[in-house]
């Protein structure tokens, strides 16, 4: 059975008051395009057609009325309403009609990614149903889930937010995991802070012995947008990296595209609704440069 993926879209995004107020923090835009279309071309990418986006109740119809059922795009989109931020792990809770007895995947909708191998990287933990998670290195990891190595990679210890952390590397807001998550999720207790923790399913899986903790090197970014200045800084990655190569970042109209998911039709059918803002005239370039395809 193929991998189902859920996006989590929900929060109250009160770090980013007053911007989200009335919308939704994933709704923001990151530079040319709405912060969600980077985690959703990230499962794309990975070859996960099958996905649950979840949100909060006030934000849901703002989701329908851009992505629709997915079927512009070559994939099948639902939604589910979560009513209080409870936790990541609720995401297998609230997402177990939609996974039923398939393998699951989930991306937190504010989690950027981009780099050298991350489309090989994606492509290997979907293709085997052992579970995988990841970790970069980053200067702040208290402000993370922490995983520590042994000499050999073996991973001896999983903490959420610690405050001596045991190593320099996070834990990513991307998992793979297999058929058996949701009875693991509900086996989850709340923790301190009353949320179903992603670190703790982590922890079960670790317990038998079969998480996979794949490392994503120097070359790859991994951009938070959690506070005003890394929402900006975000931005500006793309902008620099998109203007330099001439290839989108996160676009999921080309994705689909290239993955041959929609045709040609479709393609211009996106374009000219985006025409006047240069997005359009991308996607009409991408035709014209058939020849040239690099991914
Ligand atoms: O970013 C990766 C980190 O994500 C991991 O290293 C941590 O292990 C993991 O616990 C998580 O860290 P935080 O707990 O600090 O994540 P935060 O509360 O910021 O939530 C991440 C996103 O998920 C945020 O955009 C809001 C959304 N969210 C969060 C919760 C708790 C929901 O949609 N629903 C929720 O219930």
């Amino acid at each position: 059975m193929g991998r189902k993926g859920i996006i989590l879209a929900g929060g109250t995004g009160s770090r980013l008051f007053p911007m989200t107020r009335v919308t939704s923090k994933q709704l923001l835009m990151v530079y040319d395009k709405p912060m969600i279309y980077y985690p959703l071309s990230t499962f794309m990418l990975g070859g996960i057609r099958e996905i649950l986006i979840i949100t909060t109740s006030n934000h849901l119809e703002l989701f329908k009325t851009l992505l629709g059922d997915g079927s512009n795009y070559g994939i099948e989109l639902q939604y589910q309403i979560q009513p209080q931020p409870e936790g990541l792990a609720q995401a297998f809770l609230l997402g177990e009609k939609f996974i039923q007895e398939s393998p699951a995947a989930l991306i937190l909708g504010d989690n950027l990614f981009h780099g050298n191998d991350f489309v090989t990287q994606l492509l290997e933990a979907n293709q085997t149903i052992k579970p995988t998670i990841f970790a970069y290195p980053v200067s702040d990891p208290e402000r993370y889930g922490v995983v520590e190595f042994s000499n050999e990679g073996k991973v001896l210890s999983i903490e959420e937010k610690p405050k001596n952390p045991k190593s320099r590397y996070a834990i990513t807001g991307l998992y793979f995991y297999d058929s058996s998550v949701v009875d693991k999720a509900k086996s989850l207790k709340p923790s301190d802070r009353g949320e179903l923790e992603i670190t703790d399913l982590n922890k079960a899986y670790l317990a038998e012995e079969s998480l996979t903790v794949k490392l994503m090197g120097r070359g790859m970014a991994w951009l938070d947008t959690g506070t005003f200045d890394s929402l900006n800084d975000a931005s500006s990655y793309i902008r620099t990296v998109q203007n330099r190569q001439g290839f989108k970042i996160g676009c999921i109209e080309e994705v689909a595209w290239r993955k041959g998911w929609i045709d040609d039709k479709k393609l211009l059918e996106h374009a000219h609704l985006s025409i006047k803002s240069g997005y359009g005239n991308y996607l009409i370039n991408l035709l014209e440069d058939k020849k040239e395809q690099v991914f």
